[in-house]
């Protein structure tokens, strides 16, 4: 297996096949199917919300990589008048920069640094490329879901429903038909702003957006994802932000950190670790309490740089992952020759004969942590809750 998994690697960074998780199974009898919000996806891999996701020319690219899925950058809603309360995350901000940055135990990651917010254009061009997305969606060639960030008062303040009415309304009717899956978006720089500087505020957002999404869309139904930040209090506040928002279908967790003194957000293995830590924590509390409400769904965010990392977060819990900086990086970082830079992503997040996700999964076999089930290794058996595997 190892010496065709270092064949494979070695071949494949020419070119990857589109449909390479088919390969995966027919070749190593390793089932990749994972989860994203409801949908069944060929393998683990989607691409988080941002700027890798702001036209049709970039989905495309996305697809015919064979990406499992792609997040719409986050369009800041709006009310029948165009007037938005969270304009101020609406900014235009082109220049990106990638660059390491040292974790506080020392390891050395990447992170992009940038000062933007959300959806800079009109509102009308989002919605062509919801269009887009919806279609695609449906003719099974790219699942591509649009991202949200609705108004989000303060504790003595009132919910602005026409604006979680207009705006959902407009998405559902350019999604096109079907259910809409949706992202809300509560970003670092939410997380960095005042008005995330209160505890219960931040409770109360979570456990209502979700009610005032559902029925916004009119008759469309809604499969909702919280993405939820890295809010500026403790661990457990994390763990509590994620049972307040339990009338969602599906969390993100967690998006990137806020580094206060530089005022931007940070990713590298800082994320990833208290990443992981919470997830886990969160993880044996379900464990603790088995037969309770049904949670929802898991999807990971943060440093995920390696097949490893991928298989990390599922041990955690989380059904799938959604990426950025690894798909930004500069292309002499990729071992693969040839390829867009999701395709050379792809490409060593799921061969690398060391740090793959196959051969993270054949060694989780070999450890005896993971069994094959009708012959077959399964992804979806090493995120699930009553798993040995974490
Ligand atoms: C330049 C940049 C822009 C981003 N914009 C958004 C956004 O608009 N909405 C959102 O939900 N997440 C946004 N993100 C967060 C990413 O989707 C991702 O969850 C986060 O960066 C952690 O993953 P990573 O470590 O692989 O980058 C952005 C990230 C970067 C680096």
């Amino acid at each position: 297996m190892h010496a065709r998994l270092a064949h494979d690697f070695e071949r494949f960074g020419r070119g990857l096949p589109r449909a390479a998780a088919a390969y995966v199974r027919e070749a190593y009898g390793v089932d990749l199917t994972a989860r994203y919000l409801g949908y069944s996806i060929p393998h683990p891999i989607g691409k988080g919300s941002g700027q890798l996701s702001l036209n049709a020319e970039q989905l495309e690219t996305d697809r015919q990589a064979g990406l499992a899925f792609a997040v719409l950058k986050t369009v800041i809603a709006e009310d029948a008048a165009g007037e938005r309360s969270m304009g101020a995350w609406a900014v235009r901000e082109a220049r990106m920069r990638v660059e390491r940055r040292r974790a506080r135990d020392g390891r050395v990651g990447w992170t992009v640094t940038w000062k933007g917010r959300g959806w800079d254009r009109p509102f009308e061009d989002y919605l062509a490329l919801v269009r887009t997305a919806g279609d695609l969606t449906r003719d099974g060639a790219l699942l591509a879901v649009p991202s949200a960030t609705y108004h989000l008062p303060r504790l003595d303040e009132p919910f602005r429903e026409s604006e979680y009415r207009h705006t959902t309304l407009r998405l559902a009717e350019a999604w096109g038909g079907g259910v809409l899956p949706l992202e809300q978006d509560f970003s670092p720089t939410l997380a960095g702003d005042s008005l995330a500087g209160e505890r219960a505020r931040i409770l109360r957002w979570l456990r209502e957006v979700p009610v005032q999404l559902r029925g916004a869309g009119g008759p469309t139904p809604l499969r909702l994802a919280l993405k939820l930040m890295n809010a500026r209090f403790d661990d457990a506040f994390q763990r509590e932000m994620m049972a307040a928002a339990a009338g969602a279908d599906a969390l993100v967790c967690f998006n990137r950190l806020w580094d206060g003194s530089s005022k931007v957000a940070y990713g590298g293995w800082d994320l990833s670790e208290r990443n992981l830590r919470v997830l886990r924590e969160a993880r044996r509390d379900r464990l603790a309490r088995p037969g309770g409400a049904a949670s929802p769904t898991l999807v990971g965010t943060g440093n995920i740089c390696s097949g490893r990392l991928v298989l990390d977060y599922a041990r955690a819990g989380c059904e799938s992952v959604e990426l950025h900086t690894f798909f930004q990086l500069p292309l002499a970082e990729y071992p693969a020759s040839a390829g867009s830079r999701t395709q050379r992503a792809l490409h060593v997040l799921l061969f690398h004969p060391v740090d793959g996700l196959v051969a993270g999964m054949l060694e989780l076999e070999a450890a005896g942590v993971l069994h094959r089930r009708g012959g077959e290794l399964r992804f979806l058996d090493v995120c699930a809750t009553e798993s040995p595997c974490a």
